[in-house]
């Protein structure tokens, strides 16, 4: 069975594709290349041994979409085509809407034109804004602190609204929590453009000498050692979360969401300290004031997705550092 993904060359996306295809279906990757290379393709055959479709184009182009629709015959969408730096969404909020609400706008439009019904779309924790209680689960309230967070909270009620209009459409929303970690085989995993906004890449980027010291924002939270506590989840669980939703939905309709996480917490001191481990080098850091916006502690309940699609996050703390290391020291510069 042929899958289109959206955004299928970036870092979930990629990772998602390799999941896919050992379940047994058949990835094309629509993506305009905006945050990717188009060497990924190579990794991705390096890995597999498989010539994924590529198609380069954007979720704005509904003419593009439908073609591919039609020429691959495709019944289903895993949506991941998204801008995602949540600094850059509150000074380009136009750009974030347009691009994350209107895409997926224009996205549901030729799928509709195309009969296709079925999506499965990467939403985000931050949909939880604030946290009123830990572990969240899903019934938690939902809410945004800034324009990247609010598109997924739109975009998460376009597709309720889609699929109660047409009792046929399934729509799948996975709320992710922090991905982290790279492929075993050390040629796939996550570089980000410029200087790293997310934790793990940060430490990664310090431990291979291209940053000199991380930044540990805020050492006075109400946490065990003062920082940050976040639900790291490995990036191949992630993947395997995709398959275990579609697979125990695909006969379904309606919509469902699901978070996805491994319900344990780690501060930034202790993922510091992991990293350091794995990479066996020392890395250097300083306190520094806290982030605007962000919060002490964050995990999830993740038992909805243990109960109903029977998965569960296999990869610990280790598993993530060991295989960032492994893809970081082997790239440096990302694949560029
Ligand atoms: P990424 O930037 O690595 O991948 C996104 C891909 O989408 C890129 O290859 C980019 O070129 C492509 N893209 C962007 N806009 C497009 C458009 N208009 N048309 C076609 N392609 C387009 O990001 P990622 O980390 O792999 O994230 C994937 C999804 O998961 C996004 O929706 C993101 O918001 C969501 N998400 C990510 C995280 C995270 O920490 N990485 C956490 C929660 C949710
Ligand atoms: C961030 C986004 C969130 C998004 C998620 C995607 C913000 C405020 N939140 O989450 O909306 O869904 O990425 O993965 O940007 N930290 C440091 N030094 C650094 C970087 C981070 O100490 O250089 C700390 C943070 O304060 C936090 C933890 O590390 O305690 C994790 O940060 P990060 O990786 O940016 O993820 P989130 O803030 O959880």
């Amino acid at each position: 069975m042929n899958v289109l993904v959206t955004g299928g060359m970036g870092y979930i996306g990629s990772h998602t594709c390799l999941a896919l295809l050992e379940a047994g279906f058949t990835p094309v990757i629509y993506d305009n290349l905006s945050n990717s290379s188009v060497k990924v393709l190579e990794q991705l055959k390096a890995i597999s041994n498989y010539d994924f479709n590529f198609i380069e184009g954007d979720i704005a182009d509904t003419a593009m979409l439908e073609s591919v629709f039609r020429d691959y015959n495709i019944p289903a969408v895993f949506h991941f085509a998204s801008l995602k730096a949540v600094g850059e969404s509150t000074e380009q909020p136009l750009r974030y809407y347009d691009n994350n609400v209107s895409g997926t706008l224009n996205l549901l439009t030729a799928m509709d034109n195309c009969g296709v019904k079925q999506i499965v779309f990467s939403s985000s924790a931050t949909v939880y804004g604030d946290p009123q209680y830990l572990p969240i689960d899903e019934q938690h309230p939902i809410s945004a602190t800034n324009p990247y967070g609010w598109t997924k909270v739109m975009i998460e009620q376009i597709l309720n609204d889609w699929c109660l209009a047409n009792k046929n459409n399934l729509a799948i929303s996975l709320r992710y929590f922090n991905p982290a970690g790279a492929h075993q085989s050390g040629l796939l995993g996550e570089s980000p453009n410029g200087i790293p906004n997310n934790l793990i890449p940060y430490i990664a980027q310090t431990a291979v000498g291209k940053r000199d010291c991380v930044n540990v924002f805020g050492n006075d939270y109400n946490t065990e050692d003062g920082t940050g506590v976040r639900d790291y989840i490995h990036i191949l669980d992630l993947a395997a979360g995709h398959v275990a939703a579609f697979s125990t939905h695909k006969e379904d309709n309606g919509s469902f969401v699901y978070n996805l996480g491994t319900g344990k917490g780690y501060s930034v001191l202790e993922i510091i300290n992991a990293f350091s481990s794995s990479a066996k080098v020392k890395i250097n850091y300083q306190f520094a004031p806290r982030r605007t916006g962000d919060i002490a502690s964050n995990y999830a309940d993740s038992s909805l997705a243990e109960k109903k699609l029977g998965w569960q996050a296999q990869l610990n703390i280790k598993s993530m550092t060991d295989d960032t290391w492994r893809w970081q020291s082997k790239y440096p510069n990302g694949l560029e």
